[in-house]
């Protein structure tokens, strides 16, 4: 896993190394309006332009989008191809700002499950992009927990049955580095907007000392003062980690468990 620390922002808060959002709420945005729902879609991707910024500025180091999950091929076409498109727009129009803001973009899911054109926005921007080293964003397309976690228990299972992979040689760490999330520390904070409280399928593996916050408003509506608040929750909480509130204070940090990087300890 990535080794980095929790910064520190401008007023002495916490800032989470990595933040997951879960944007729920596009479609009920825009049926509020009278609006048809790739509309609701298109205002997401603003409010996904303001988190990226608003992370960047925040001294966020990595933020996971759940922009498509492996579930949303199931929606209706035109809303499918709606959301395809988006990710083009968004690839072209933001890759000079990306770049210029030193932000490296990179994908967890299935890329290849997307239209070609839309897999080869998607892959020049991860190219164009791949030099940014202040934050990176990851793009969760075609994703599903349950089925990053099949797949690399299924890679460990064949490695494993040729005799390149040792039973014993098969920890958190080891497992980890079969998924398509390798690169990615654990999250820290995940949001969820929309009203529902629930994780839907997203990093189950990576979220496991996740602190959670669920925001009822719809995600166009999410703006740079809604991460601040929720940054604020964040810092509100005590991580624990398994450990007693007595062990953490005495500690004066909270130590990751065994065998997670050590470098990946929250300060
Ligand atoms: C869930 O809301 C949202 C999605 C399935 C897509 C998220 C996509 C974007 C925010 C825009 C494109 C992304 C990028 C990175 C440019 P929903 O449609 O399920 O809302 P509902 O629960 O109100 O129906």
């Amino acid at each position: 896993m990535a080794p980095a620390h929790n910064g520190n922002g401008k007023n002495g808060s916490k800032i989470p190394r990595h933040v997951a959002i879960i944007m729920d709420g596009n479609g009920r945005w825009a049926q509020a309006r009278g609006l048809d729902r790739a509309e609701g879609h298109a205002e997401g991707a603003r409010a996904v332009r303001e988190a990226v910024e608003t992370s960047t500025r925040l001294g966020i180091k990595y933020l996971t989008l759940y922009a498509f999950s492996v579930a949303n091929w199931q929606r209706p076409r035109h809303e499918v191809e709606a959301l395809m498109r988006l990710l083009i727009e968004f690839a072209k129009q933001e890759r000079h700002d990306l770049r210029q803001n030193g932000i490296r973009v990179n994908v967890i899911g299935n890329l290849e499950d997307l239209p070609t054109a839309t897999r080869h926005a998607v892959e020049e921007l991860i190219e164009y992009t791949r030099d940014g080293d202040r934050m990176t964003l990851t793009l969760a397309l075609s994703y599903g927990g349950r089925q990053d976690i099949v797949e690399a228990a299924r890679s460990l299972a064949v490695r494993a049955r040729a005799g390149l992979v040792l039973p014993e040689d098969i920890d958190e760490t080891f497992f980890h580095r079969q998924m398509t999330t390798h690169s990615l520390p654990d999250v820290d904070l995940l949001i969820r907007t929309g009203g529902e409280t629930r994780v839907s399928d997203f990093l189950l593996f990576e979220s496991a000392y996740a602190e959670l916050v669920f925001l009822p408003i719809m995600w166009p509506d999410f703006t740079a003062g809604r991460l601040l608040e929720c940054i604020e929750v964040y810092n509100g909480k005590e991580r624990r980690f398994g450990k007693t509130s007595e062990q953490v204070q005495g500690s004066g940090a909270v130590v990751v468990p065994h065998p997670f990087d050590p470098l990946d300890r929250p300060s």
